[in-house]
């Protein structure tokens, strides 16, 4: 089982970036958390953070009979990317869309989510944990599948 988690502009300034909104973990430390989790529960899991839309769809992309699950937080692009949301449509893998903060509950211009249309779960306003129960929804998703799977062969 392989997951890759892929994260959007600015989540590499996570810790120094307005901690008042977005605590004070960095990336690497979401991603260890997310390691742990995965070599516990025997799971291969890739990280990838870009700050350029192209790269996160050749990134997403690339997912297509590679892994089996996506965790994304497409960051500014969720509010914004037509191509994140048909790369993420294109690949049909389940996905999870994380976000840090409840973007239902800042500015008008973060409430919509062009990604959250086609992913199959959106976790928001849970700060880093978020992406522990991305892990946990993920493994929950893949197992039903694989289950389903046994019983059509
Ligand atoms: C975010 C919310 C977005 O609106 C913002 O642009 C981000 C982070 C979050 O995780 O809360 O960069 O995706």
């Amino acid at each position: 089982m392989k997951i890759v988690v892929i994260q959007g502009p600015n989540l590499n300034m996570l810790g120094h970036r307005e901690q008042h909104i977005y605590g004070p973990m960095k990336l690497e430390e979401i991603h260890e958390q997310m390691k742990h989790f995965a070599t516990e529960n025997n799971i291969e899991i890739e990280f990838f953070q870009s700050n350029l839309e192209g790269e996160l769809v050749d990134r997403i992309q690339e997912c297509m009979g590679d892994a089996n699950g996506i965790i994304i937080n497409p960051a500014a692009y969720s509010h914004t990317s037509i191509a994140i949301r048909d790369a993420i449509a294109a690949v049909e893998l389940p996905v999870i869309e994380v976000h840090l903060t409840n973007i239902h509950a800042r500015e008008e211009f973060r409430r919509h989510s062009m990604t959250a249309e086609v992913v199959a779960s959106v976790i928001a306003g849970m700060g880093p944990f978020g992406y522990h129960l991305a892990m946990i929804g993920m493994t929950q998703i893949l197992n039903e599948m694989a289950a389903s799977q046994q019983t059509q062969a």
